[in-house]
C-alpha cells in the first residue's frame, strides 16, 4: 500500500477502526480505486428509469462520472462519461434522450453502447490534415462497464474481477431486498443531501443497529422502534452487506420496563404525543411482522424499509470530507390511492430534513470535527463482542464490524 507513513491496524481488528482512515487524502484516493474502482458491484439506476431506447442518465462509481443508457438493443448499458478524444465529459446533464453521444468539445459521436461512430474532419480538407490511417474507431469507444440487474436494481462495475452479482449479493441478503421491492418500483420522488463528513462515517451509522434508538428521539419517543423491541441483524458472511429489522410490535421485556431503561436516555420527550398518529399506521404488504428493514450492500448502497416508507439511499464520496446523500422514495405500480398517500407522509420520517434521518446528516459532521490530532487513535466497536454474524439482537455493532471486514483486505489494511 502506497500510504505513507503505512497504516498499522490495531491488534483488536474489527473492534478498532483507526481515525485517519475518514480523514487522510492518499487513503481516499486509494479507496477510489480499490474500492469505487475495484471489483464491487455499485448501484447505477433503477431499470424503470431508462424506460425506452436512447434514455440515458449520468451518475458516478466513486468519483468517476458514468453514462447509463437504454441501448437500442432494449439492454442497459453504462460507460465511463469521459471522451475517448481529449477526457471531455460526454453527457452533461443529468438524465435525457438522444441518437447517439456527441462529445461538444470536437463532435466525436458515440453510439449508445459507447463505441466510437464518427470523428468529426477525420479525413482533414482536400487530402491535409486529419486522423492518420493508423487510425481505428473500434480501438477509440468509450471505457465500457460490465452491467447486471437484480430485479429492477441496475449494477455496474469497471473491474474485471467483480464475482457474478447475484454471488455478490448472496441469497441472505437478496431475499431481504425481494421482501421489500415485491412490486413494479414506481419513483415517488427523489432528494440529494451533501453530507460534511467522509463517506465511511455515513456508511457507518446505517449499519449502526445501537445508535437508531439513542440518537433518534422521533423512534424512542414515539415508539417506533427500542432496543427492547424483537429484532436482529443479518450479515452476509462475509461482512459485506447487511440487513437490519425490527417487529415493533413485540417488546421483549413489556412496555413498562423499556420505558424504565429509556427513563435516563436524554433523546426521550416522555411528554410528546402525535397529534396525528395516523400518521405511524402500517399497511400490511410485507407479509412479516418486520417493521424496519434498513438494508446495505458493500460499498454505498442502502435500501430501507421504515414501516411504509420505502427509499434507495446512494452515498458518493465527494473528497476526504464530503459526501454526496442520493435518495429515492418508492413506491409500486399496485400501490391504490391510500398506500401511495401514505408513502408520501412517511417519506417525512428520512431525507436531508427526515423526522429520523435528519440527525444522521448532523452526527457524521460532529464526528469529522473531533478528528483533527486523532490520527494515532482508534474508535472502540465493540459492542456485541468482535465477531460480524447475524444474530437476533440489535445492541451490538457486528455490522458495522462485517463493514471492516470487507474493507480492510481491499486497502491491504
Ligand atoms: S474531447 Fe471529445 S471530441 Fe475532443
Ligand atoms: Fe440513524
Amino acid at each position: 500500500m502506497s500510504v505513507e507513513p503505512a497504516l498499522q491496524w490495531p491488534a483488536e481488528g474489527n473492534a478498532r477502526v483507526p481515525y485517519r482512515v475518514f480523514s487522510d487524502p492518499e487513503i481516499y484516493h486509494e479507496e477510489l480505486a480499490r474500492i469505487f474502482l475495484g471489483p464491487t458491484w455499485q448501484f447505477l439506476t433503477l431499470a424503470g428509469e431508462l424506460p425506452t431506447p436512447g434514455d440515458y442518465l449520468t451518475t458516478f462509481i466513486g468519483e468517476t462520472p458514468v453514462i447509463v443508457t437504454r441501448g437500442k438493443d432494449g439492454a442497459v448499458h453504462a460507460m465511463v462519461n469521459r471522451c475517448a478524444h481529449r477526457g471531455n465529459l460526454v453527457c452533461l446533464k443529468r438524465r435525457g434522450h438522444a441518437d447517439n453521444l456527441t462529445c461538444v468539445y470536437h463532435a466525436w459521436r458515440y453510439d449508445l453502447e459507447g463505441n466510437l461512430d464518427s470523428v468529426a474532419f477525420r479525413r482533414g480538407i482536400a487530402g491535409k490534415g486529419g486522423m492518420p490511417a493508423s487510425f481505428e474507431l473500434k480501438d477509440h469507444g468509450l471505457q465500457k462497464l460490465a452491467v447486471d440487474q437484480f430485479g429492477d436494481l441496475v449494477f455496474g462495475t469497471l473491474s474485471p474481477d467483480a464475482p457474478p452479482l447475484g454471488d455478490y449479493i448472496g441469497n441472505q441478503i437478496g431475499s431481504r431486498i425481494h421482501r421489500v421491492l415485491h412490486g413494479k418500483p414506481k419513483v415517488l420522488g427523489t432528494t440529494s443531501q451533501i453530507l460534511h463528513n467522509n463517506w465511511k462515517l455515513y456508511f457507518e451509522n446505517v449499519r449502526d443497529t445501537y445508535h437508531a434508538t439513542l440518537l433518534h428521539s422521533f423512534f424512542t419517543t414515539f415508539r417506533m422502534s427500542r432496543l427492547t423491541s424483537e429484532g436482529g441483524v443479518d450479515i452476509a458472511e462475509h461482512g459485506m452487506h447487511h440487513a437490519s429489522y425490527t417487529r415493533n410490535k413485540i417488546d421483549r421485556v413489556g412496555a413498562a420496563a423499556s420505558d424504565q431503561l429509556y427513563a435516563g436516555i436524554p433523546s426521550l420527550r416522555e411528554n410528546f404525543r402525535l397529534a396525528e398518529p395516523g400518521f405511524l399506521s402500517m399497511i400490511e404488504e410485507f407479509g412479516d411482522d418486520t417493521t424496519t428493514q434498513i438494508l446495505s450492500l458493500f460499498p454505498n448502497f442502502v435500501l430501507q424499509q421504515i414501516q411504509n416508507s420505502i427509499a434507495l439511499r446512494l452515498v458518493l464520496p465527494k473528497g476526504p470530507d464530503k459526501t454526496e446523500l442520493q435518495w429515492i422514495y418508492l413506491g409500486f405500480e399496485e400501490d391504490d390511492p391510500a398506500m401511495s398517500a401514505l408513502r408520501l407522509a412517511q417519506a417525512n420520517l428520512v431525507g436531508p430534513a427526515g423526522y429520523v434521518s435528519m440527525e444522521d446528516g448532523a452526527v457524521g459532521n460532529f464526528s469529522q470535527r473531533a478528528l483533527p490530532g486523532a490520527d494515532n487513535q482508534a474508535s472502540v466497536l465493540e459492542m456485541g463482542g468482535f465477531d460480524h454474524v447475524s444474530e437476533e439482537n440489535r445492541t451490538t455493532e457486528a455490522s458495522i464490524r462485517g463493514f471492516w471486514q470487507a474493507y480492510r483486505p481491499l486497502m491491504g489494511f
